[in-house]
């Protein structure tokens, strides 16, 4: 067994139940032994462990991100629904409750679940026997692996994450990984956040509480040009139009283009949780600091295979 555990273990609800200790002592050096376990192809680590997907939005990096993690390390996906709000009984209206009551019974090891209304992942775990890993849920919206994989990819290119400097932009109300993302940064010294977005789509006053208490200094801006100079990450997010955000591109600046690029440190980098509509101009992927389409991803896979490591085999 691991020697820190996160809160709610083995359930992956939301980003405050990681600790710092455990996100530096358990977490970011486990998913260096990931990726070198993917670098030898795989092993097989979770051999008889078996995962299922249930996936109510549409998503094509966690998802796949989740199965390749379970492959990579020997265990198997044997059921999965890329839309079960259509495909799943939830179609004549079975509850989540009575789903996860039902799938339980088949004994899976893992449940991942993106749900698309409330806290699905905590209304499933209260009723599940396999440990439920949230991808993703709404109001208030948190995606806790992405924030773990954010985490992980701001360490690896910046070497450390206390003292950076970072810009959260775009659909910061509807945004459910700029929420989580700073509920763990929230547990690091020396952070500044810069929310750039407009009035409307800004920043939730629940993180902000939280990052009050935490004592994290944070401040509010439209103009992405201003901001630039300063920080160490520009974490770019699109517009959450399937719930409704229309962003008044006319209130500031905050596409990430190459003005922006001009205007950046060196040695800053540029993410994005993707998936990437038109807020980051396609010229800038190319930008050395440009991380979203490369580090990020494989970070995905590493957080995620990490995760499962650490709930499905802790002793092995
Ligand atoms: N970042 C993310 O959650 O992407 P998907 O919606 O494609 O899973």
């Amino acid at each position: 067994m691991s020697s820190v555990h996160f809160d709610g273990y083995p359930h992956v609800i939301c980003a405050q139940q990681f600790s710092r200790k455990w996100l530096e002592e358990e977490f970011l050096p486990l998913t260096d032994e990931m990726e070198e376990i993917f670098k030898l192809g795989g092993c097989e680590v979770l051999k008889g462990k078996r995962m299922f997907s249930f996936f109510y939005q549409p998503s094509t990096r966690t998802r796949i991100s989740f199965q390749m993690a379970m492959e990579y390390l020997g265990g198997r996906t044997v059921f999965a629904t890329e839309n079960a709000r259509e495909f799943s009984s939830a179609r004549k209206l079975e509850t989540l409750r009575d789903t996860f009551l039902v799938i339980n019974r088949y004994r899976p090891d893992a449940i991942v679940i993106r749900y698309d209304h409330d806290i699905g992942a905590k209304f499933a775990a209260d009723v599940s026997r396999a440990p439920v890993l949230n991808a993703g849920d709404r109001e208030p919206g948190q995606h806790p692996t992405q924030a773990l994989l954010d985490l992980r990819t701001i360490f690896k290119c910046r070497g450390a994450i206390d003292g950076l400097k970072i810009a959260m932009v775009g659909d910061l109300d509807k945004g459910r990984t700029v929420r989580s993302l700073s509920y763990l940064l929230g547990k690091f010294s020396g952070i500044q956040l810069y929310f750039v977005s407009p009035a409307n789509t800004g920043m939730g006053e629940d993180i902000k509480m939280y990052l009050h208490k935490h004592e994290v200094p944070f401040a509010e801006h439209t103009d992405l040009r201003v901001v630039a100079p300063e920080v160490d990450v520009i974490y770019q997010t699109r517009a959450q139009t399937e719930c409704g955000t229309l962003l008044d591109m006319s209130e500031g600046y905050f596409i990430v283009d190459r003005t922006i690029t001009g205007l950046m440190k060196k040695d800053a980098i540029i993410m994005h949780p993707l998936p990437r509509v038109d807020e980051i101009t396609t010229d800038v992927d190319d930008d050395k600091r440009a991380v979203y389409l490369t580090d990020q991803i494989d970070s995905g896979l590493f957080a995620r295979m990490a995760l499962l490591k650490i709930i499905l085999a802790p002793d092995a």
